[in-house]
């Protein structure tokens, strides 16, 4: 259940696989292209890992559709890669009647500085270092609700790679982490929670959310994905009446290219939180790891 695939090459080297891709969520195609890549290489970076290497993965309609559109889609991906310090290397295209676009990764780690979502302690603190909302929003956007203000905030925060993140972990030690994507907050969280044999607790309220979030939740804007991922988590969420509904569905919303959730001893809190700061991120205190069945979150009001 963890981000990617390792692979130990080397006494010192393990080779992070992983792959995404996805239909565009916005109209801009060069800052879809951002996007997109930021997500997939995000599971290299949730692992602690450094990318090294990229290959495009595209469906495009090249038949009826302007084929400038694609070179965009490119173009915003390749940057970042670039700013990632990567490389692309080609990639691959099939004609299809909707456009998606994303990366395969290849990164490198320390196979004993591999971070995975399966070893958070008793007694850790948890660590968001993106706010959440990026689903909901982006129905909102669908639905021509959405102010260009509250638009261009989520578009900055999930056109924004996990690198310094994944950096700062590497230098403070962390318990564990993962990032969060398509099956929200808190299906990230149980995952973690479950591979790692403990439970969470969550304050609802302490949560970060991206401007207007609640407000497009409360208006009924939620994506498809957000229902399969409260289904599927069922009574493994423990949530206290006293919480929103609207604020409890944020936590289940499909995040794209969302932050990662970092567990991590108490007495390191305040230096990765600092050292996150000083790189220009802002990363939020929501929760600790607690004894409970394994993979409950516990969500307080
Ligand atoms: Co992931
Ligand atoms: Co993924
Ligand atoms: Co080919």
């Amino acid at each position: 259940m963890d981000d990617a695939g390792v692979y130990k090459l080397t006494e010192d080297t393990a080779l992070i696989q992983t792959l995404d891709f996805f239909t565009p969520i916005v109209d801009d195609p060069f800052l879809f292209g951002q996007i997109a890549a930021a997500n997939s290489l995000s599971d290299i970076y949730a692992m602690g890992g450094i990318p090294l290497t990229a290959l495009n993965i595209v469906c495009f309609p090249a038949k009826s559709e302007d084929l400038a559109l694609l070179g965009e889609i490119l173009k915003g991906g390749a940057e970042k890669i670039k700013e990632a310090g990567a490389i692309l290397l080609g990639g691959h295209s099939v004609e299809d009647a909707e456009p998606k676009y994303g990366l395969s990764v290849t990164g490198i780690v320390h196979p004993n500085k591999i971070i995975t979502n399966a070893t958070a302690r008793l007694g850790d603190v948890l660590i968001l270092t993106k706010p959440l909302g990026t689903g909901i929003l982006t129905t909102a956007l669908k639905g021509g609700v959405l102010n260009e203000k509250d638009l261009s905030f989520a578009i900055k925060s999930m056109t924004a790679l996990n690198r310094f993140a994944a950096e700062e972990m590497q230098v403070v030690g962390v318990s564990a982490a993962t990032d969060i994507t398509g099956f929200g907050f808190l299906g990230h969280a149980h995952e973690l929670a479950l591979a790692s044999g403990v439970a969470l607790r969550i304050n609802a309220h302490k949560m970060p959310l991206l401007s207007n979030t609640l407000e497009m939740a409360e208006m009924g804007l939620l994506p498809g994905g957000l229902h399969g991922n409260r289904r599927y988590l069922g009574e493994k969420i423990d949530i206290s009446p006293e919480v929103k509904v609207a604020l409890a569905d944020v936590l289940f919303d499909p995040q794209t290219s969302g932050g990662l959730l970092i567990s991590l001893p108490g007495e390191k809190e305040s230096l990765l939180m600092d050292k996150l700061k000083e790189k220009g991120l802002n990363p939020y205190l929501v929760g600790k790891v607690v004894e409970g069945p394994p993979g409950t979150i516990y969500v307080s009001a």
